[in-house]
C-alpha cells in the first residue's frame, strides 16, 4: 500500500509539475498578421538596421505611454535586459538611441494601432529617411556650393533612424488585440510598478524579440560570400535590391526608322518609397500622387497621340516610371548606363524599338511628390549649374507658367534640384529639365519614406464602409487637386511636343485620377486594373495594397507590372475583329508592339466584351551595375550597392512568457531531481519485487504481456 501511495504521487507531481509540456502553457505567440520586423540591409561600406541574437533578443516587457515610463526605465528599472513596448509617439532617433545607450534595452516594440493613440498618426513628423535623402549619389555630390543639401536641407524633419545599425530587434505590432493582451495581461498583471515607483518582483513577463538576419557587415562581403558558396551550398547572404523600370513610348519608332536628336521628351516619376518596417510602405505622397499623376496624363495624351504619332516634325514622349530610387537611384543610375552604352530599350524587351541615347533627349520632366501643395501652388524645380547654358529651361519654366498662372510657381532658382530621378541624366550630361512638385523649398510632406505616408493622410482615403462603386464615384479632395496638376502637365508635354498652342482637347479626367489612387492606395483589386487585365490576371488582384519597396531583384513587384499595363492601355490602341488566341505578339515581324487580350470594362448586365490592345509599354532593368561588374570598386559610389539581408523561414518570431523568480526556479529544480531520485528507487525496488506486484506467469501468458505492457 505504501508502494501504491508513492507510486501516485510521483504520478502527480510529475503531470502538474514537472512532466508535461511546459512550452504550451507559458508561451503566447504573436501572429506574423500582427507584428511586422525591421530587418537588416547593406550597402558598399555598411550595414543597416535590426538583427536578434539567433534564438532572439528576451527582454522583460516595459510599456512606454508617458516619457515618467522612459526615465524610470531608466534610473531605476532593476530587471534588465528589458524589451519595451513603445507608444508610437515616442518612436524617434532620440529615443532609440537614449534606450540603446542605457545598455538596459535589447528590443523594441512600436505599437502601430490608430485606436491606441490619440491622435494618428501619432507624431507631427516622422521621416527615418536621412535630411538629405540620396546623398553621395546625386548630381552635387562633390560640389562645393550645393553638397550635402548646402542651400536646402530637403527633409528637415528625416533623422536617418533607418540608416542606423541598430543591431537590436525591433517590431511594429500592427493588432489591438495583440498590444492589448501584452498592455493587460502581460505588463500590468505582472511588471508595472507600484505607484510609489517600485519595481514590481519575479514572476516577471518577458517577450522574446527574434529578428535574426543572416547577412552582415556590407554588400561586397556578403555577396561574395554569396557567390563563393553558389556552387558547394546554396546559402545565400544577401540579394541585391532592384527591379525593372517600366517606359512607353508614343510614337514607337522602330530601329528601321532614324530617331533625330533631341526628339524624345522624357517624362518621369518614381515609383518606390521604403519604410523600416516589412509590409508597411503606404507612399501616398511619396510616390503615388506622382505615379497616379502621370499615368492620368499618359491617359490625356493617349487620346490625341495621333496627332503626335502623324507628323515628322512633332517630338516623341516617353512616359518613365523609376524603380528603386529611393535607394540611390537604382533605376535611372541603370537606365543612364544603358543609355550610355546603346543598350536602351533592351534587344530583349525592346528589340524592335530604335535605341535612345543622351542625344536623342530634348527635354526631361520629372514630377515628384505632389499631394501636399505649398501655399496651394506646384513648384517648378531646376538645376541651378546648367540653367544658365540651357535656355530651353527658361522656355519650359515660362510655357509652363502660361498654362495655368494660378497654379504654377517657381521655386527659387538658386536652389539646386531636390533629389529626383533626373539627377543621375544631369550627371552625365546637361539636359533641359524641371521637377514638378508641391513643395516650394523643403519638403511639405512630413512622413517622408515611412509609414505613416497615409492615404488618410493626403485626403485620398474613402470613408470607411463605403462600397468599391461609392468611391469610385465620389472624387475625392486630393483626386480633384491632383485632376488640375495631370491636366497642367497634359497640356504642357502635347505644347511641348507639337508646339501647338491650342490645347483644349488635352483634358485629364478626375474620374480617373480618382480611380487610380484607390487602386494604388486602397485596393488594387479595383474596377480599372480589373478591366485593363485578363480574366486570370484579374482574378488575383489583392484586395490590400501591394509594396512600394523596390525589394529584391528576383521577383517583378506587382505595381510595376500594373503601371506597365495601365500605360499599354492608355498609350496603346485597340485591335479590332481578332480573337483570343490570334491576339499574340508576333515574334517573327519586326514588332515593336506586343499584343494582349483584356477583359474590358463592366457593361451593365454585369457582362465584360474582352478586347485585343496592341502596345509597346515595356520593361528596362532597375539593377544596379555594382553586381554586374567583375571587380567593381563598392566605395566608388558610382551605382548603388544596397543589398537586403537573407533570413531563415524560423528567424522571425515574437513571443510572450512568464519568467519565474531565481527562487521558483531553484525550487523546481530541486522537486525535478528529487522526483527523480524518488523515481529511480521506485524503478528498482520494483523491479525487486516484480513477483509480488504481479502474479506469476500462468497459461494466460500472452495476454498478459499484452495487457501489463499497455
Ligand atoms: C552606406 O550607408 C551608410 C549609412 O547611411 C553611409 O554612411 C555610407 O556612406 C554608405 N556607403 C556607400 C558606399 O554608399
Amino acid at each position: 500500500m505504501s508502494n501504491f501511495l508513492l507510486i501516485f504521487t510521483v504520478f502527480f507531481l510529475c503531470s502538474k509539475v514537472y512532466c508535461e509540456r511546459t512550452k504550451e502553457k507559458i508561451y503566447v505567440d504573436i501572429t506574423s498578421s500582427g507584428r511586422s520586423p525591421c530587418f537588416r540591409r547593406l550597402n558598399g561600406t555598411h550595414q543597416i538596421g535590426c538583427t536578434s541574437d539567433p534564438k532572439g533578443n528576451v527582454g522583460v516587457v516595459h510599456y512606454v505611454n508617458t516619457s515618467s515610463d522612459i526615465d524610470w526605465l531608466l534610473e531605476k528599472g532593476p530587471h534588465k535586459p528589458y524589451a519595451v513596448l513603445l507608444s508610437a509617439r515616442y518612436f524617434n532617433m532620440g529615443t532609440v538611441k537614449r534606450l540603446q545607450a542605457s545598455g538596459k534595452v535589447n528590443g523594441i516594440m512600436v505599437i502601430q494601432v490608430a485606436g491606441k493613440e490619440d491622435k494618428y498618426p501619432p507624431a507631427e513628423a516622422f521621416s527615418p529617411d536621412k535630411s538629405c535623402p540620396n546623398q553621395g549619389y546625386g548630381l552635387y555630390s562633390g560640389n562645393e556650393d550645393y553638397e550635402g543639401c548646402s542651400k536646402a536641407v530637403w527633409n528637415p524633419v528625416g533623422q536617418g533612424l533607418m540608416f542606423q545599425d541598430l543591431s537590436i530587434p525591433i517590431f511594429i505590432l500592427t493588432q489591438e488585440k495583440d498590444v492589448d493582451f501584452i498592455i493587460e495581461k502581460c505588463y500590468k498583471k505582472f511588471n508595472e510598478r507600484d505607484s510609489a515607483g517600485k519595481a514590481r518582483d519575479y514572476p516577471l513577463c518577458a517577450v522574446q524579440l527574434k529578428d535574426r538576419m543572416d547577412g552582415a557587415k556590407d554588400s561586397e562581403t556578403c555577396t561574395r560570400r554569396t557567390n563563393h558558396q553558389l556552387n558547394l551550398n546554396p546559402d545565400r547572404y544577401c540579394d541585391a535590391l532592384g527591379d525593372q523600370n517600366v517606359y512607353a513610348t508614343v510614337k514607337d519608332i522602330t530601329n528601321e526608322e532614324t530617331r533625330e536628336n533631341k526628339s524624345v521628351i522624357v517624362v518621369a516619376a518614381r515609383m518606390d518609397s521604403f519604410s523600416m518596417f516589412e509590409d508597411h510602405y503606404p507612399s501616398a505622397d511619396n510616390h503615388v500622387s506622382g505615379i497616379v499623376a502621370l499615368l492620368a496624363v499618359a491617359e490625356a495624351i493617349g487620346k490625341v497621340k495621333d496627332k503626335i504619332r502623324d507628323s515628322n516634325l512633332t517630338k516623341d514622349v516617353m512616359f518613365t516610371f523609376f524603380q528603386g530610387e529611393a535607394f540611390d537611384y537604382i533605376g535611372s543610375g541603370r537606365m543612364v548606363y544603358d543609355m550610355e552604352n546603346n543598350l536602351f530599350p533592351s534587344s530583349v524587351t525592346g528589340k524592335y524599338i530604335q535605341k535612345i541615347n543622351f542625344r536623342h533627349i530634348s527635354h526631361f520632366v520629372e514630377v515628384n511628390q505632389l499631394a501636399y501643395r505649398d501655399e496651394g501652388k506646384v513648384w517648378i524645380h531646376t538645376d541651378p549649374i546648367s540653367r544658365p547654358k540651357l535656355p530651353e529651361v527658361d522656355k519650359m519654366v515660362s510655357d509652363l507658367k502660361d498654362i495655368d498662372p494660378s497654379l504654377v510657381e517657381v521655386a527659387d532658382m538658386s536652389l539646386p534640384l531636390p533629389p529626383a530621378s533626373v539627377q543621375s541624366f544631369l550627371k552625365k550630361a546637361d539636359l533641359p529639365a524641371v521637377v514638378v512638385t508641391d513643395h516650394k523649398k523643403e519638403y511639405t510632406n512630413k512622413f517622408y519614406n515611412s509609414r505613416l505616408d497615409l492615404a488618410s493622410e493626403i485626403k485620398a482615403n474613402c470613408e470607411k464602409g463605403s462600397n468599391k462603386s461609392e468611391c469610385y464615384n465620389t472624387v475625392s479632395e486630393q483626386a480633384k487637386n491632383l485632376t488640375q496638376i495631370a491636366d497642367m502637365l497634359a497640356k504642357f508635354l502635347y505644347k511641348l511636343a507639337t508646339g501647338e498652342n491650342s490645347t483644349n482637347d488635352v483634358v485629364v479626367d478626375e474620374n480617373t485620377v480618382n480611380h487610380l489612387l484607390y487602386c494604388y492606395l486602397i485596393s488594387p483589386n479595383c474596377e480599372l486594373f480589373k478591366q485593363s487585365l485578363s480574366k486570370d490576371k484579374a482574378d488575383q488582384l489583392a484586395d490590400e495594397p501591394y509594396q512600394f519597396y523596390v525589394g529584391v531583384n528576383t521577383q517583378l513587384n506587382n505595381y510595376t507590372a500594373l503601371t506597365n499595363q495601365m500605360l499599354m492601355v492608355y498609350l496603346g490602341d485597340r485591335v479590332e475583329n481578332v480573337i483570343a488566341k490570334n491576339c499574340t505578339t508576333d515574334t517573327k515581324k519586326q514588332a515593336v508592339y506586343h499584343e494582349q487580350w483584356i477583359q474590358g470594362p463592366l457593361n451593365e448586365n454585369g457582362t465584360r466584351n474582352p478586347y485585343c490592345i496592341r502596345g509597346s509599354a515595356n520593361f528596362s532593368l532597375a539593377i544596379s551595375k555594382a553586381f554586374e561588374i567583375d571587380g567593381y570598386d563598392f566605395k566608388s559610389r558610382q551605382f548603388s550597392t544596397w543589398t537586403e539581408s537573407v533570413w531563415q523561414i524560423d528567424a522571425i518570431n515574437v513571443r510572450i512568457f512568464l519568467i519565474p523568480s531565481k527562487k521558483f526556479e531553484t525550487v523546481t529544480l530541486s522537486i525535478g531531481i528529487v522526483v527523480l531520485v524518488v523515481s529511480m528507487v521506485i524503478v528498482y525496488l520494483i523491479n525487486r519485487r516484480v513477483d509480488v506486484l504481479f502474479a506469476p506467469p500462468g497459461p494466460f501468458q500472452e495476454y498478459r504481456t499484452i495487457t501489463t505492457s499497455m
